[in-house]
C-alpha cells in the first residue's frame, strides 16, 4: 500500500485485539495494548521468555501456530508485529475481507538512530551496554549515561534504580523492570540473560541498568561473561556506586589523613559470605569498611568483629536510601549496632560504613536529616522512646 497510513488513537478497554508475531515487536505492542486495558491474544509460532511471563500471568492469550485467517474472528483490530512481508500481505488481506483495521508497524514512528549505532546494527546484531545508574539522585548519573539512555531501544533495570533515574529514560524506549530486591526474586537471571540476548539478537540497542556501579556487587561480570559467549556486543559506563554516594551523602569522608589509610568494600549477606570474609584484616584500625546488603545480619557482623579485635567504641554510620530525598543516617558504635539498626527500623537499601571517618558525620553533615543517633535511645534498644521513632518514621 502505498498511500501513507491514516494515524488513529482508538479505546480498547476490554477488547480483544489479535496480535500477529511473538518477538520483540509483539512486546511492544502487547506491552501498549494492556496499557490500554484491551485484551490482547497472540498468534505465533514462538513466544519470547518476556511473553511467555505474561501469558502465565493470564495477561495475553496464545495460539501457538502461524497465522490463519480466522484468527481474526471476534477481533477488534489486527495488529502486526512481524518483519515477515508475506505474513503482513497475508493478515493485512484477510482482516480487510473482513472489515476489521490493521495496525502496521510504521516506520515513520520508530525511534531514531544514530548515524554510530546504525553502524553497529549493520550485520542485524545489537549490542548491550551496561550501565551504572548511580545510588538514587539522577545527578549522579555521567553524561555517558544519560546519553546510552537516550538513545537506547530497551532498557532492562534492576529494582535498585530509582524512579528519578527512570524518569530520565524517553517515553518511547521500553523499560523492562527485572531486578531484584533482597529475598524477592523477580526474574532468575538466566531469564535476565535471556532477554539481553533476544533484544540483542534482535538489532535493538539494549541498556542493561543498575543501581550503583555494574562491577560493584551487581553481576555485571556474569552478565557480559554470557554475552561475551552468545557473540554479542557489549561496553560498559560506570556508575557512582553507593559506598561513594552513601558516604558523600552524607558527611563522610571514607579516607582521612587523621582516620583511615584504606577502605574496603565488603558484602556480608549471607553466612556462606561472611564465612569467606578474613575478618582478622577487616578488624584492623584506621580503615574504613563499607558493607553491603548487609542489614539483616548486623548481630553476626558485630560479634566476628569484636572477636577479631574491632574496639567495641568504632564508631558506625548506617546509610539507608543513601542520596535519596528519604535518606536516612544512624550513628553510633560497634558495640551497639545491631540494636540501634533495630530500634531505627533501619530497612533496605542501607550501606553500613564502619570505621573512625564515620564519626565526622556529626559535623559535616549537610545533605538531608542531621542523624539519628545511638545515644539518644533514651531506653534500651528494642525499648525505645516514642519521640525518636517518629523521628525515625
Ligand atoms: C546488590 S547490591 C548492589 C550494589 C550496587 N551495584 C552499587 O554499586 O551500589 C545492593 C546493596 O547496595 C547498597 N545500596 C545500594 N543503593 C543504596 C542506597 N541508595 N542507599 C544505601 N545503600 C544502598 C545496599 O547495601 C544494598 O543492599
Amino acid at each position: 500500500m502505498d498511500t501513507p497510513p491514516f494515524a488513529l488513537f482508538a479505546h480498547l478497554d476490554q477488547r480483544p485485539v489479535l496480535v500477529v508475531g511473538g518477538g520483540a515487536l509483539a512486546e511492544r505492542k502487547v506491552d501498549a495494548l494492556l496499557q490500554a486495558g484491551a485484551l490482547p491474544r497472540l498468534v505465533a509460532e514462538q513466544l519470547t521468555p518476556y511473553l511467555q511471563q505474561l501469558l502465565q500471568q493470564g495477561l495475553i492469550a496464545w495460539t501457538a501456530r502461524r497465522f490463519q485467517p480466522e484468527a481474526l474472528e471476534g477481533t477488534w483490530l489486527a495488529v502486526l508485529a512481524s518483519d515477515d512481508p508475506r505474513l503482513v500481505r497475508e493478515v493485512t488481506t484477510a482482516a480487510t475481507e473482513r472489515r476489521i483495521l490493521t495496525d502496521a508497524v510504521d516506520p515513520a514512528r520508530q525511534p531514531p538512530r544514530s548515524p554510530a549505532a546504525d553502524a553497529q546494527h549493520g550485520s542485524g546484531a545489537g549490542r548491550v551496554t551496561l550501565v551504572g545508574a548511580g545510588s538514587g539522585d539522577p545527578g549522579l548519573l555521567t553524561l555517558a549515561a544519560l546519553r546510552t539512555l537516550q538513545q537506547a531501544d530497551v532498557v532492562l533495570h534492576d529494582r535498585l534504580v530509582s524512579e528519578a533515574v527512570l524518569q530520565l529514560v524517553p517515553r518511547h524506549v521500553r523499560r523492562i523492570e527485572v531486578g531484584k530486591s533482597a529475598g524477592q526474586h523477580s526474574m532468575s537471571q538466566q531469564a535476565i540473560h535471556a532477554l539481553m540476548l533476544q533484544h540483542a539478537r534482535d538489532g535493538a540497542r539494549v541498556v542493561r541498568l543498575k543501581g550503583g556501579d555494574a562491577f560493584v556487587f551487581g553481576r555485571g561480570g556474569e552478565e557480559l561473561e554470557f554475552l561475551r559467549q552468545h557473540g554479542i556486543a557489549f561496553d560498559v559506563v560506570p556508575g557512582i556506586t553507593a559506598a561513594l554516594a552513601c558516604a558523600a551523602y552524607a558527611g563522610i569522608p571514607l579516607t582521612h589523613r587523621d582516620h583511615a589509610q584504606s577502605v574496603r568494600l565488603v558484602t556480608a549477606h549471607c553466612k556462606d559470605s561472611l564465612d569467606t570474609l578474613d575478618w582478622q584484616a577487616l578488624a584492623q584500625e584506621r580503615q574504613t569498611l563499607a558493607v553491603y546488603m548487609g542489614v539483616a545480619g548486623l548481630e553476626d557482623f558485630r560479634t566476628r568483629m569484636l572477636d577479631a579485635g574491632r574496639a567495641a567504641a568504632t564508631p558506625f554510620a548506617l546509610v539507608e536510601n543513601g542520596s535519596r530525598p528519604e535518606q536516612r543516617v544512624i550513628t553510633g558504635t560497634l558495640a551497639d549496632l545491631p540494636g540501634t539498626a533495630r530500634a531505627y527500623q533501619v530497612k533496605s537499601p542501607a550501606l553500613l560504613l564502619l570505621g573512625e571517618v564515620t564519626a565526622l558525620a556529626e559535623s559535616l553533615h549537610w545533605f538531608g536529616s542531621p542523624p539519628l543517633r545511638a545515644a539518644d535511645l533514651a531506653q534500651p534498644s528494642g525499648n525505645v522512646d516514642a519521640s525518636i521513632l517518629s523521628r525515625a518514621a
